[in-house]
């Protein structure tokens, strides 16, 4: 897929994340001069907080590093599905992800769902043209909906997946309550593959609670891998909140 071009599957790293400190570490400076310099060590903070988020955003975007595609390509490549039938992407931004499942498994009905929340710059439009640049609008669907409450019926998908999202849904009291979720709508015997910042303790508790409580939702098998050791992640990236606690959780149901 020819992501420098066409594609607009956007950056994690929102704009505002560089702008906003970036505003805010002129007018720093500014006051810093009438002030003799009272106001230049925060000028400074916030130049290298934008200076910080700008880098990453070079290095998540295919002019640079194109991680997001190859963190995307670690869903896809512990997906064990035999490739027909309904397969499910929760929280799929600008559709990177729902289409490259769609390329992979080209006997499926790919689904796509997120629910285009103002803090990001994506869009169900944007999905559409994406797809149809990709030339699978055919078998591509998208959907604005809530990871938190899936507008589908119990064991209706072969495969779900999701990257990135369940950190972020605030409708929810237990960041868990997105998995299982995403669990409820997958048919026994099907396969889930989840990416997300599983390794963050306050929201999902260690590796071995969280694989527990997930055999306890009633899964045949549960797997848990730690993808932000992956060799193509640079240090500068991994803060906790960035892709320092990146891990996917994948079995069968
Ligand atoms: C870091 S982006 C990841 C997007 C996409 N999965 C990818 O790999 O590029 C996080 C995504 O989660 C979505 N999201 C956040 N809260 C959500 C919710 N409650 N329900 C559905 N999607 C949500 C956002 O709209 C955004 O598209």
């Amino acid at each position: 897929m020819n992501t420098k071009k066409v594609f607009k599957f956007g950056n994690w790293v929102p704009v505002k994340m560089i702008v906003a400190p970036m505003l805010l570490g002129i007018i720093c400076l500014m006051l810093g001069v009438v002030t003799n310099g009272l106001f230049f060590i925060p000028a400074m903070l916030f130049m290298a907080v934008a200076v910080y988020f700008a880098t990453a955003w070079h290095l998540f975007s295919p002019g640079g590093l194109n991680i997001q595609s190859r963190v995307q390509d670690l869903v896809v490549s512990h997906i064990s599905w035999k490739g027909s039938g309904k397969a499910l992407d929760i929280g799929c931004g600008n559709g990177p992800l729902t289409i490259k499942l769609a390329l992979r498994f080209p006997e499926a009905e790919i689904t796509g769902v997120d629910f285009w929340g103002k803090n990001w710059d994506y869009s169900m439009l944007t999905c559409l043209e994406n797809a149809r640049l990709a030339g699978v609008d055919g078998r591509v669907t998208f959907k604005k909906a809530s990871a938190s409450a899936l507008p589908f019926e119990d064991n209706h998908f072969d495969l779900v997946v999701s990257n990135l999202v369940f950190h972020e849904v605030q409708d929810v009291t237990d960041k868990r309550q997105s998995i299982r979720e995403a669990l409820r709508v997958l048919k026994p015997g099907g396969v889930f593959v989840l990416q997300d910042l599983f390794l963050l303790k306050p929201y999902y508790g260690t590796s071995e609670e969280l694989v527990n409580v997930i055999y306890q939702w009633g899964m045949k098998k549960v797997n848990f891998t730690r993808t932000c050791d992956e060799s193509f992640i640079p240090n500068l990236v991994k803060l906790p909140f960035m892709l320092g606690t990146l891990a996917i959780v994948h079995g069968v149901k």
